[in-house]
């Protein structure tokens, strides 16, 4: 069994060519992750798409024995161990629920009633960036937009969005690194801190957005605790954000690279549904899934993996798998079909689906149509990716206009 270093160097500047090779000669291979330890990943669709749908897979570590509890650990800040009450860490009745309550504020509705705003929103974005020439395409649109969407989701008063964007720029930054971790804390515990206050304000005086609606939410189990609802606000806010910042910006790059398909784009918009799909299986803003637990001893080709140990599913590696896409390396925006799982799949599929792709709907057609000859403004091989734990993005995309 191979070994997958996910924090090398060489790994980071080409994952691509490590995970073809694992797909190829080590479909499960060992790898060690900063705080969660040791444990096995999955290089194949199959292998993947089955492993999301496994109940025999846990994702609270209580739920697996002999698990590790690696948000639990005593040096830990206090603040990141809230995360340990949300969904992506739940299974079954706890996990239904919390998805139920969410669903009920999160609906397509909702959803929809965003779209002008968005819209609104982007215009004013590419107006003061393209009055700039040149730019970095993440300050100035990727990162504000769906920085702005999660504060008018979640219902954070005009007035405090500056605020809160300074906070969260911090606190997103992070990689998950202990160092970082540390340097994080203020920004996490202000953060906390102005979540607590949102959620009074909101229990005292409701309006139309997520907060008042899961802080009244109940349904036939008991209401969400203040625990369990900071956090959903810190899930969401961390789920939600860059996710998304690098769907735009990695799928702009995509774009830029390949511009016989951007022209194809251009010439032919009604494209942009099945170019979305595409620019999220070739770019995988999330490239990994959260960690699960094998709650029984588990074989994978042939490797043991006893109870309690961690697997990770590889998802960036599925999505370029040869025996479920033609050509998995090119990037083809009229794929079909195009079973991506770049969100995932089965009882944790992602939940914030519909609204990325509406982001990305709106978005990326208003940069093409406002900046026709839009271009990177320095050599793409110095670019530089961020060494975030499970997500992949640039860290800046300088253009020009
Ligand atoms: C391009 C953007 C996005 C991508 C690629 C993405 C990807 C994913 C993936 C792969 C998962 C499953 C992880 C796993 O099974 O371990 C997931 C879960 C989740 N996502 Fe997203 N996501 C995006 C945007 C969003 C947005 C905008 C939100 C919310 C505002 C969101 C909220 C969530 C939540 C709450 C979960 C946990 C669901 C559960 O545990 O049942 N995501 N996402």
């Amino acid at each position: 069994m191979n070994q997958l270093d996910l924090r090398s160097k060489a790994f980071q500047a080409n994952p691509h060519a490590a995970y073809a090779r694992l797909r190829r000669d080590s479909p499960i291979a060992g790898v060690q992750l900063p705080i969660f330890g040791a444990g096995f990943a999955l290089a194949r669709y199959a292998d993947v798409s089955e492993a999301l749908k496994d109940p025999r897979l846990a994702n609270d570590p209580a739920n697996a024995p002999g698990a590790p509890d690696p948000l639990g650990q005593w040096w830990l800040p206090a603040v990141f161990r809230a995360v340990r009450h949300s969904m992506i860490f739940s299974d079954g009745d706890d996990h239904r629920r919390l998805k139920n309550l969410v669903h009920l504020a999160f609906t397509p509705k909702r959803i929809e009633a965003l779209e002008q705003r968005i819209e609104q929103v982007t215009d004013e974005l590419l107006t003061s960036a393209l009055a700039k020439g040149s730019f970095d395409l993440i300050t100035e649109f990727a990162l504000p937009l769906p920085l702005w969407v999660i504060s008018e989701l979640l219902g954070v008063p005009e007035a405090d969005r500056h605020v809160f964007r300074d906070r969260m720029e911090g606190l997103l930054d992070s990689s998950l690194g202990p160092l970082q971790l540390v340097r994080n804390v203020p920004a996490a515990f202000q953060t906390m801190a102005f979540f607590r206050r949102l959620i009074a304000d909101r229990r005292r005086e409701p309006g139309d957005d997520l907060v008042s609606a899961l802080a009244h939410a109940e349904t036939e189990g008991p209401r969400l605790s203040e625990d369990e609802l900071l956090a959903m606000l810190f899930l969401l806010l961390f789920a939600g954000h860059e996710t998304t910042v690098n769907l735009l910006a990695s799928g702009t790059l995509a774009l830029l690279e390949h511009p016989a398909q951007l022209e194809r784009l251009r010439a032919e918009p009604a494209l942009i549904g099945s170019a979305i799909e595409e620019l999220l299986r070739y770019t995988n803003p999330v490239e990994q899934s959260g960690a699960r637990y094998a709650r029984e001893p588990l074989t994978f080709h042939g490797v043991e993996v006893p109870a309690g140990r961690m697997v990770i599913l590889l998802l960036a590696s599925a999505n370029r798998d040869e025996a479920v896409f033609t050509e998995p390396d090119t990037l083809d925006l009229g794929r079909t079909p195009n079973r991506h799982l770049a969100f995932g799949l089965g009882g944790h599929y992602c939940l914030g689906a519909p609204l990325a792709r509406l982001e990305a709907r709106v978005a990326l057609p208003a940069l093409l149509r406002r900046a026709p000859n839009l271009r990177l403004a320095v050599p793409a091989s110095e670019l530089r990716w961020r060494g975030s734990l499970n997500l992949r993005g640039l860290t800046a995309l300088p253009v020009r206009a």
